[in-house]
């Protein structure tokens, strides 16, 4: 991936840290954003920290805007940019916790693909590859707000996809399973982590989607279960 620019967004994120890493292995020129991102996170020259928020399209557009100025193309858009709330049924779910499942992972999401879709119909090859969940498809007791914003997710990158086939983008969204990241290890310390999803594995999906053969995979759900089946 020599010649590619890829946009992580959530790049020093659990799972983000290891899109960065698989992408800057495959030797593609890595932009990694977050709110909070250093340059140091990753000691790689091919790497730059773009710190900023994806909160609404302007600012979105900010980032895309400095991408495409720094480096003249973006290819790949990876976005990993999202969070859980769990605990509240759906006659009890706070209007702060339902909103802000919504911006975090469904307004997040419409705001990155409406700044980088112009730019990365431009390449000719682009490609967008969003980290949904398990939950958009398998809603379970208590995290309904969570479920419903990452099903309405999966529905925008479908329709991504559809729309810009015409400019051979492609648009694919992978649905992990609880994965091993530090985060989940602090709050379910007695869990069976046997189970987990291995970030790396979903990272090297992700990268393989970027890549040259994954080219004819369009508008995929992608189901990343383990062996929690
Ligand atoms: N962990 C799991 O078990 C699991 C399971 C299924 C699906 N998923 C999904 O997988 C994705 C990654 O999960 P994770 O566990 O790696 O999450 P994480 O560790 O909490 O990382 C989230 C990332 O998003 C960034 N971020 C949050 N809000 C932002 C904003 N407004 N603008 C820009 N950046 C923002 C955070 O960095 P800053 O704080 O620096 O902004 C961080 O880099 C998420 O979409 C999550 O829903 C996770």
């Amino acid at each position: 991936m020599k010649d590619k620019v890829v946009l992580v967004t959530g790049a020093n994120g659990g799972l983000g840290t290891f899109v960065t890493q698989a992408f800057l292995d495959a030797g593609a020129t890595v932009v990694g954003t977050s709110r909070k991102i250093n340059q140091s996170d990753f000691n790689n020259p091919q790497f730059t920290a773009l710190s900023g928020e994806i909160s609404s399209l302007q600012t979105a557009r900010a980032i895309v805007d400095q991408v495409t100025s720094r480096f003249g193309r973006l290819d790949v858009l990876a976005h990993t940019v999202g969070g859980f709330a769990g605990g509240q049924s759906i006659a009890a779910t706070d209007d702060i916790t339902y909103q802000r499942m919504l911006d975090m992972n469904l307004n997040s999401v419409f705001h990155i693909l409406r700044a980088t879709i112009p730019a990365l119909r431009q390449t000719g090859d682009g490609r967008i590859i969003a980290i949904g969940s398990r939950a958009a498809l398998e809603p379970g007791a208590g995290v309904g707000a969570y479920s419903a914003s990452k099903a309405a997710m999966v529905s925008l990158i479908r329709t991504v996809a559809t729309e810009n086939k015409d400019a051979g983008l492609t648009a694919n969204v992978i649905l992990p399973g609880t994965m091993d990241t530090p985060t989940n290890r602090a709050a379910m310390p007695m869990a069976d982590r046997s189970k987990w999803v291995s970030p790396a594995s979903v990272a090297q999906l992700v990268r393989w989607l970027a890549g040259a053969a994954g080219k004819d995979v369009n508008g995929a759900v992608i189901p990343v279960y383990g062996s929690d089946l």
